[in-house]
C-alpha cells in the first residue's frame, strides 16, 4: 500500500484509558470494536451519520468542559477525549428508553435493549394505535425514508403529518407505483417494523399502504423471485457482455449453474 494512502493513528482517550484509532474513523465504531458499550439504534454504514435516535450520546470533554453528541456523528482525532456512562449521559439514555417504549409499546427490540440498561417501564403515555402498518414498533428515526431517498433514489414512502402524529408512509395512505419493493427499507429497519408479504406473482409492502410490486419469475426453476422494477434496474446496469442465459435466474440457479458449467469444464481437462 503508497504511504499516502496509509490512515494516520491517533490517540484517543475513552473513560479515561487511552486507545489507538485510525483519524477520521466513525468514534461509535471504534468504541464497539473496543467492546465499549454505548447503545445505538440509527447507525447505518451506508448513510450518512444523522444522529436521530440520540440513543448513542457520549460526553466529549473540551477544556474540563463537557458537551454531550452523539458517537456516531463524531470522527476520531488525536486528543479526542470522551466518556460513555456519566451520571448525566445514563439519565439522558433512560428516559430517551422510557420514550421508545411509549412510541413503539410493540417492540421487543426497544424493551430488551430498555431492560438490558434497567429501564422495564415508561412514565410518558404509550401510542397505540390498532390498526398501525407498523405494528406499533416505529421509532420515527428516518432510516427507511433515507435509504428509499438517498440509496434506492425512489422516494416512495416519507413523514407524514407532524408531532405526535408525526408516521411514515406512502404519500396520502396509497398504493405508491414508485416503490420497487426492493426491501431496502426493511432491511434497515432497526426494530424490524415494516412489514411485506410475497403472495404467488406479487409482493405486498403491508406497510407501506398495500404497495403491490410484480415479482418476476426464474428462467430456470420458475419461481418468482425479485421485483421487476429492479431486476430491469439491475439489468440495466450489468456488463452487455454477461450470458443471455443466466440474466433471468434467480441467485440460487445461477448459482448452479455456474457450478455445473465448472463440474463440465474440469471433466473435459
Ligand atoms: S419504519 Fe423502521 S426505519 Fe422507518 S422510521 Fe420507523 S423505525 Fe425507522
Ligand atoms: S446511533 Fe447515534 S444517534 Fe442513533
Amino acid at each position: 500500500m503508497p504511504d499516502t494512502d496509509k490512515k494516520r493513528m491517533v490517540t484517543i482517550t475513552i473513560n479515561k484509558n487511552q486507545y489507538q484509532a485510525e483519524e477520521g474513523e466513525n468514534l461509535l465504531l471504534v468504541a464497539l470494536r473496543l467492546k465499549i458499550d454505548i447503545p445505538h439504534l440509527c447507525y447505518e454504514k451506508s448513510l450518512d451519520s444523522y444522529g436521530s435516535c440520540r440513543l448513542c450520546m457520549v460526553e466529549v470533554v473540551t477544556c474540563k468542559k463537557t458537551e454531550m453528541t452523539p458517537a456516531c456523528t463524531v470522527k476520531v482525532y488525536n486528543g479526542l477525549e470522551i466518556l460513555t456512562d456519566t451520571p448525566e449521559i445514563i439519565k439522558h439514555r433512560n428516559i430517551l428508553f422510557e420514550l421508545y417504549l411509549a412510541e413503539a409499546p410493540k417492540s421487543d427490540i426497544i424493551k430488551e435493549m430498555a431492560s438490558k440498561y434497567g429501564v422495564t417501564k415508561t412514565r410518558f403515555l404509550k401510542k397505540i394505535v390498532h390498526d398501525d402498518p407498523l405494528l406499533g414498533k416505529c421509532i420515527l428515526c428516518g432510516l427507511c425514508v433515507r435509504v428509499c431517498n438517498e440509496i434506492m433514489g425512489t422516494c416512495a414512502i416519507n413523514f407524514i403529518n407532524r408531532g405526535p402524529f408525526t408516521v411514515i408512509n406512502t404519500p396520502f395512505y396509497e398504493h405508491n407505483p414508485d416503490c420497487a419493493g426492493c426491501k431496502a427499507c426493511a432491511n434497515v429497519c432497526p426494530t424490524k417494523a415494516i412489514v411485506f408479504e410475497d403472495v404467488r406473482q406479487e409482493r405486498i409492502m403491508r406497510s407501506w399502504s398495500d404497495t403491490i410490486v410484480p415479482l418476476v419469475t426464474c428462467s430456470s426453476c420458475k419461481k418468482p423471485f425479485a421485483p421487476e422494477k429492479l431486476m430491469k434496474k439491475v439489468q440495466a446496469s450489468l456488463d452487455p457482455q454477461i450470458i443471455e442465459d443466466i440474466k433471468d435466474m434467480c441467485p440460487e440457479c445461477r448459482r448452479k449453474y455456474f457450478t455445473r458449467r465448472e463440474i463440465r469444464r474440469v471433466s473435459i481437462q
